[in-house]
């Protein structure tokens, strides 16, 4: 394993009625509390009335931004840094799924400074200070209750940038599984598309000594595997939304990839999907994961994907190496389009190949390719981008 450094300074409440720790939480940063959500489903789904209620019992000031976009954009979070500014706000509580926290991180970013907040995502600024962040996790999905990292979208320029800053990172999440009950099928199916990459993104390399991690992520995807469908069908069965919602979390959250040395590899093309089409991110993901195993595997990987085949699904170890690897991907394929019901290409969903050198451009500009499992030059990816079609 390579040296690393662990640290996850979020504390979590995990299960049913923690939100009576909600005020006690908030007051410890402060009174003034800006709460942020996004279209409206915290309010059909009664979760709104239950915060304000537990606010006004802890005699706070209330202050709120609705209307966060998924796939945020920088138009929200100016404006969410523009109400911190102007109303002296002490700590900020997300109530939703990944955009709503990540565009609310980049809030408690911009708050403290006096320019366009795309400034930050363009690196032109560090990021030293952020206002304190408290979530209420509603979709199980991107991790962003217990990461660092946020990603953003300019609709302008058709960017979508994601950028890790440890001061972002929430101090407090409420993780109650019956939040995510109102989650629809294809949403969950989403976010189960989104964990199960997280994961793989980091399982797929050739270090050799990581057995404790690579064991940890192999359970970590039979239990998206065995719960995703369940929620799908149950969608108040709260052992599946459970056990989601806390894979959910461990997928990203700095312990898997410990040992880990190269960069991931369909976040980077899947975020110029979402930034030029607008699609869900996990979605993106689906259609490119199967592609991209497909193009990672010769006969330098085939090693990983029999671990992954036998470990992950099952397959008879007694096969030879590279058809165990086919029928991993082939498994994965049926995972993701028929147990899952997702859309399985790109033409299915309005996307042609008329962006597919400017997108693969930008995601090899954006960094690591390079140095992913398999490094991949813009070549590659539009060679990934055809295969989606
Ligand atoms: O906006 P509302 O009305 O709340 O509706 C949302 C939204 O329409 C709805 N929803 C959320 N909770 C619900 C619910 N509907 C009913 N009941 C509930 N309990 O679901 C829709 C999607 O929400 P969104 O927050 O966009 O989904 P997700 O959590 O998948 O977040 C996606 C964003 O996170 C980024 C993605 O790129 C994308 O922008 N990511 C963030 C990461 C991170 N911070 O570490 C890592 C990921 O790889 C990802 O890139
Ligand atoms: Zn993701």
């Amino acid at each position: 394993m390579n040296n690393f450094i662990y640290d996850i300074p979020t504390r979590v409440y995990f299960g049913e009625n923690q939100l009576g720790h909600l005020g006690e939480e908030l007051s410890n940063y402060g009174t003034r509390v800006l709460l942020t959500y996004g279209g409206g489903s915290i309010k059909k789904t009664g979760l709104y009335d239950k915060i304000v209620a537990e606010i006004k019992n802890a005699g706070l000031e209330l202050f709120e931004l609705s209307g966060i976009e998924p796939n945020p954009r920088v138009s929200s979070v100016n404006a969410g840094a523009e109400i911190c500014k102007k109303e002296n706000i002490d700590v900020l509580l997300a109530v939703g799924g990944g955009s709503v926290i990540d565009c609310t991180k980049f809030i408690g970013a911009a708050a403290f400074y006096d320019g366009d907040a795309w400034d930050i995502l363009m690196q032109k600024v560090s990021v030293e200070k952020c206002l304190p962040i408290i979530d209420i996790l509603t979709l199980a999905a991107t991790g962003s209750e217990m990461d660092c990292g946020g990603v953003i979208s300019n609709p302008e320029t058709k960017d979508k940038i994601g950028l890790l800053f440890p001061v972002m990172q929430p101090k407090v999440s409420f993780l109650d599984p019956t939040s995510t009950y109102t989650v629809n099928k294809y949403q969950t199916a989403c976010g189960a598309a989104d964990m199960l990459n997280h994961i793989m993104e980091v399982y797929f390399n050739m270090n050799q000594d990581l057995y404790m991690l690579d064991t940890v992520m192999e359970g970590l995807m039979k239990t998206i595997i065995k719960y995703a469908p369940i929620a799908m069908k149950e969608p108040e069965n709260y052992e599946a939304r459970a056990n989601l919602m806390w894979t959910s979390s461990w997928a990203i959250n700095g312990f898997v990839n410990g040992g880990k040395r190269q960069a991931w590899s369909c976040h980077p093309m899947e975020h110029e999907i979402s930034a030029y089409y607008d699609i869900t991110h996990g979605l993106g993901l689906a259609i490119l994961t199967p592609r991209w195993l497909e193009y990672t595997l010769d006969e330098t990987t085939v090693s990983k994907f029999y671990q992954f085949g036998c470990n992950v699904f099952g397959i008879d170890a007694s096969l030879p190496q590279m058809e165990v690897a086919k029928k991993s991907i082939k498994m994965v394929k049926e995972f993701l389009f028929q147990t899952l019901e997702l859309q399985s290409t790109f033409t299915e969903i309005g996307i042609d190949d008329s962006n597919f050198e400017i997108m693969a451009k930008k995601a090899v500009a954006s960094g690591g390719l390079g140095f992913a499992f398999k490094p991949l030059n813009e070549e590659d990816v539009i060679n990934i981008f055809k295969m989606c079609i």
